[in-house]
C-alpha cells in the first residue's frame, strides 16, 4: 500500500492520544499492581493491559495488515512490512504512584523483526498527565503540540543536565549505580524521571541536555528516539553500535561524543563483573 509517513505519523498521534485519554480518565484512586514481570519491581497494572488492548483494536481496524509489537502482549504478525511498536504505559511505576511522568509511546517501523534492522518511520509520545504530545516523521522533523522542536546546543558535560534510568534486575542496578559514580561528579546534575519515552522527548525539547540508559526495550525507545533524532539529536549506542538494549545515548552530537567516551570508559554497556 502507498501509505505516507505523514499519514502514519497522524495515526500514531491519534493512537497515543486515545489510549492516553483511557489511561487518564480510568485511573482509580488507588492503583493496584496486577502482576510482576522480570522481577518484583517490574510491575504491570490492569491499565497497561486495557491500554494495549485499545491500541491493538484501533490498529487492527485502521491497518489490518500491519504487525504489532507491544510490551504486554508481544508480537502479532502482519503482511504489509510495517510494525506498530507500542508501549501502553511507559513509566508504569510513576502511574502506580501518581508521579506525573508517564506516557503512551507509539511508533511504526519498516523492515524485519530485528530492531537493529528497523527504520522508524513515525512516532508519537503522549504524556498523559499534562497532555503534551510529541510526534515525528522520518525526515519530516519533530514537534511538541504541533510546534517544531530542537535539541539544546552542545555544551560541556560539566554544565549538562543528564537524564537516565535503571533496569529492574538487581545485578544490573548495582553496575548502573557504579557507572553513576563516574558520571554524577562530571555533569550539572542527573534526573531519573521514570519514563524513557518522555526522557527522549525532553532531550528533543531541551529540558534535558543528554540522556543515557542501558536495557531499553524497543517499545520504550522507538518513538522517542525518532523524536530526538528529528529534533537534531544523535541517538547511538557505545563502541559504534546502534542505540538499543545494550545502551542508548541521546543528545546534541558533540555532547553525545563526550558522554559516550565517559560511558565506554565506565563499561556502561555491560552489567559489570560482580
Ligand atoms: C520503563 C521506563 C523507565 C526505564 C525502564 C523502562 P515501563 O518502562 O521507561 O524510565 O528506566 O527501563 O522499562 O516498564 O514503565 O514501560
Amino acid at each position: 500500500d502507498d501509505v505516507t509517513v505523514a499519514e502514519l505519523r497522524a495515526l500514531a498521534e491519534r493512537l497515543a492520544r486515545e489510549a492516553g485519554a483511557l489511561v487518564r480518565d480510568g485511573r482509580p484512586e488507588h492503583v493496584e499492581v496486577a502482576a510482576t514481570k522480570s522481577s518484583a519491581v517490574d510491575v504491570v497494572t490492569a491499565m497497561d493491559a486495557e491500554s494495549e488492548a485499545l491500541l491493538r483494536r484501533i490498529i487492527a481496524r485502521e491497518r489490518p495488515d500491519d504487525a504489532i509489537l507491544g510490551e504486554e502482549e508481544g508480537a502479532s504478525a502482519g503482511t504489509s512490512g510495517l510494525t506498530w511498536v507500542i508501549d501502553p504505559i511507559d513509566g508504569t511505576v510513576n502511574y502506580l504512584y501518581s508521579v506525573a511522568s508517564y506516557a503512551i509511546s507509539v511508533a511504526v517501523v519498516a523492515g524485519p523483526p530485528d530492531p537493529a534492522e528497523w527504520t522508524v518511520l513515525a512516532g508519537a509520545v503522549h504524556s498523559i498527565v499534562d497532555g503534551r504530545t510529541w510526534t515525528a516523521g522520518l525526515g519530516a522533523g519533530a514537534t511538541l503540540d504541533g510546534e517544531p522542536v530542537a535539541v539544546n546546543p552542545a555544551g560541556p558535560l560539566a554544565t549538562s543536565l543528564v537524564g537516565t534510568g535503571f533496569g529492574y534486575d538487581a545485578d544490573r542496578r548495582r553496575h548502573q549505580a557504579q557507572v553513576l559514580v563516574d558520571v554524577l561528579p562530571r555533569v550539572r546534575d542527573i534526573r531519573r524521571l521514570g519514563s524513557a519515552a518522555i526522557d527522549l522527548c525532553l532531550v528533543a525539547t531541551g529540558s534535558l541536555d543528554l540522556y543515557y540508559e542501558r536495557g531499553l526495550n524497543p517499545w520504550d525507545l522507538a518513538a522517542g528516539a525518532l523524536v530526538a533524532q528529528e529534533a537534531g539529536a544523535t541517538v547511538t549506542g557505545l563502541h559504534g553500535r546502534a542505540a538499543g538494549v545494550d545502551m542508548t545515548v541521546a543528545g546534541p552530537p558533540q555532547a553525545v561524543s563526550d558522554l559516550v567516551a565517559l560511558l565506554e570508559a565506565a563499561g556502561a554497556d555491560s552489567d559489570g563483573s560482580r
